[in-house]
């Protein structure tokens, strides 16, 4: 899951993405010129095609950013696995868990395409320097936050990521394909946990309405900074990266979200929140863009303890990547011994 359109670069990559056609010469005037019609037909830009510097490391960034927030996402759920209420429910949730690894496969892959390597993108993100979704900083305190980050924050999820599956970037757009299939999984589970919960005792509803409110700002926030602070964003779509705006996908969002939580029994914590008959769209509050910012910075609740995880994860992993390239160099010298 992701969702965080904001273009800001990480922390060893201060490059401002300019409104460039990166050409120098006749004949990179002649690749350029190739590039920009096949992006004005709508056409898919593939890995051995030639690119500008600047669209390949915006795709560069975004994809590990969005790789890193998949695997990131599957900690505040992870830590409910071995207390799930049910056998069922244990059974969904290491699905779902697992999906969002599968992501992050997905994506690293689809970012190696692009000539970066994988070694090179977990390093960023082991030491702090690369940045993942703001949403995943937050602890998970009840059960109902399992319940919530599915219908709310997967559903934000497959409102930004289906724009994706359209990206100009072909193994991007491919990748986006599959994941928002299982991203609608994703929400679907969360809502129906929700709804069996809000039939209980009043307690349980109880439980869902405060792990609504907590998460409610969290999720408006994940679609990134509003269109006016966001200066490149223009780059992005010009480039077929970014189909719909923040705003516009915020907005999606809102009005999908307002019906269902009312069909659920929960009020959205907004006194703002409320239809506009003249927009045709819900209008809502103020956002807390300190609080995202903060977030993103590293200063979230959970930033550390999400990395510290991560890191240890990938260190007591060493001896099984080292058994599977052991493994392969095996299978390998036998094959090259038969066909000698
Ligand atoms: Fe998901
Ligand atoms: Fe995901």
């Amino acid at each position: 899951m992701y969702t965080q359109s904001f273009s800001v670069p990480d922390g060893d990559a201060p490059t401002a993405v300019k409104l460039v056609s990166g050409a120098t010469d006749n004949a990179t005037q002649a690749l350029q010129d190739a590039f920009d019609a096949r992006i004005d037909a709508d056409g898919r830009i593939e890995p051995q095609d030639w690119m500008p510097d600047a669209y390949r490391k915006t795709l560069v960034r975004q994809i590990s950013q969005h790789a890193h927030s998949e695997i990131v996402g599957m900690l505040p759920e992870g830590n409910w696995i071995s207390r799930a209420p049910s056998l069922k429910r244990k059974a969904i949730l290491m699905a779902k868990v697992q999906d969002e690894a599968g992501h992050g496969l997905y994506l690293y892959s689809a970012a190696e395409t692009l000539g970066t390597s994988r070694d090179q993108m977990l390093d960023a993100l082991h030491t702090g320097r690369a940045k993942y979704s703001s949403i995943f900083t937050y602890p998970t305190l009840t059960w109902a936050d399992v319940g919530v980050i599915g219908w709310l924050v997967d559903g934000a999820a497959i409102m930004n990521q289906i724009p994706l599956c359209r990206c100009s970037y072909g193994p991007y757009a491919r990748a986006m394909v599959r994941v928002c299939k299982e991203e609608s999984f994703h929400q679907r589970q969360g809502y129906e946990a929700l709804l069996v919960m809000m039939t209980g005792t009043q307690e349980q509803k109880d439980m869902v309405q405060d792990a609504v409110n907590r998460w409610w700002w969290k999720c408006l926030a994940m679609f990134g900074p509003p269109d006016a602070d966001s200066p490149n964003s223009a780059q992005g779509m010009r480039w077929g990266i970014k189909r719909i705006s923040n705003d516009d996908l915020r907005q999606k969002f809102v009005d999908a979200t307002v019906p269902q939580a009312k069909v659920l029994g929960v009020t959205l914590p907004d006194p703002d929140l409320k239809w506009n008959e003249e927009r045709q769209h819900h209008d809502y509050g103020a956002i807390d863009w300190d609080e995202f910012w903060a977030t993103v910075n590293g200063n979230g609740p959970c930033n550390k303890e999400r990395l510290n995880t991560r890191v240890k994860a990938w260190n007591e992993g060493a001896w099984v990547r080292e058994a599977a390239l052991a493994h392969a160099r095996k299978q390998q010298d036998k094959q090259m011994k038969e066909a000698a």
